[in-house]
């Protein structure tokens, strides 16, 4: 029988280890519509920056910035950070490498006028400790009237619909599934992605903390934060018993 290397190891640095994949096989596909929304979020409340939480490779931000918005990002990963770079635009975002569950250095305090993570980012703090503090931080770091907004799953419909085994579109040769796995007893999901890359079986963990947009809320208010919209998705749409997916808006009460 041939082998393959198999490397079963449970991974946390899936950015890192997919930074050159990541556009082909993990980015969402709404980005039309999340820049959009952000772009006229960011009309709404004072001048300033914007700021996201989890860059990536840049498929949010850099739109954003090509429309004349002054965009920064804070990420983990210096490999994710890297491809944003060299993409054609990447230098107008600047990048702070980092947690963005810490608080914010004094020189971003008060700074922003929109801080947002896109694409389930912000699910990726796994427990509620680590999403109450990233709040407390997004907080601290906007403006007085300046807005947060993220994306997250509606956990009836993660359990119901989001989980099992899914192939994930992937150009070329190799292929990727991608398992959701709901555990109730910890409120979070796991994704495991078995990759088949150049003829090398990898496999990744992604761990995630699922809440109810009312668990949010209260995390919110906790950071001096109030929910001013929510919608049914980046598209704007309405909140609806058949939505996945909400974004809920906050304001740093002016
Ligand atoms: C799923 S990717 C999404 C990237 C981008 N927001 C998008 O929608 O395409 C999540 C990004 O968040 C970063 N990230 C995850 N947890 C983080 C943390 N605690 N602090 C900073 N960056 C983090 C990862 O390095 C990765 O680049």
């Amino acid at each position: 029988m041939s082998a393959f290397p198999y490397d079963t190891s449970v991974q946390s640095s899936y950015a890192s280890l997919f930074a050159d994949r990541y556009d082909d096989w993990f980015a969402a596909s709404n980005t039309e519509s999340t820049v959009g929304f952000l772009a006229a979020l960011a009309k709404e409340g004072p001048p300033g920056p914007l700021l996201e939480l989890g860059s990536g490779t840049g498929r949010v931000a850099l739109p954003l910035a090509s429309l004349g918005l002054t965009v920064e990002g804070l990420d983990a990963s210096p490999e994710m950070t890297a491809r944003l770079h060299a993409k054609p635009g990447g230098s107008a975002v600047r990048v702070t490498l980092g947690d963005f569950s810490a608080p914010p250095r004094p020189a971003d305090t008060g700074r922003y006028a929109l801080v947002y993570a896109a694409g389930g980012t912000f699910a990726e703090l796994d427990t509620q400790d680590a999403q109450r503090r990233c709040l407390a931080s997004a907080a601290q770091r906007l403006r007085p009237g300046g807005r947060l907004a993220l994306d997250a799953h509606l956990p009836e419909a993660l359990a119901t619909r989001g989980t099992g085994t899914q192939p994930v579109d992937t150009p070329g040769e190799g292929f990727v599934l991608r398992t959701r796995t709901l555990h109730p007893a910890r409120q979070q999901y796991t994704s495991d992605y078995a990759v088949l890359d150049d003829g090398r079986m990898r496999h990744v963990r992604v761990s995630f903390r699922y809440f109810t947009p009312g668990e949010l809320d209260l995390l919110a208010e906790l950071a001096g934060l109030r929910l001013v919209r929510r919608t049914g998705g980046w598209s704007g749409r309405p909140l609806a018993d058949s939505s996945s997916h909400h974004v809920s808006v906050y304001e740093r009460p002016a």
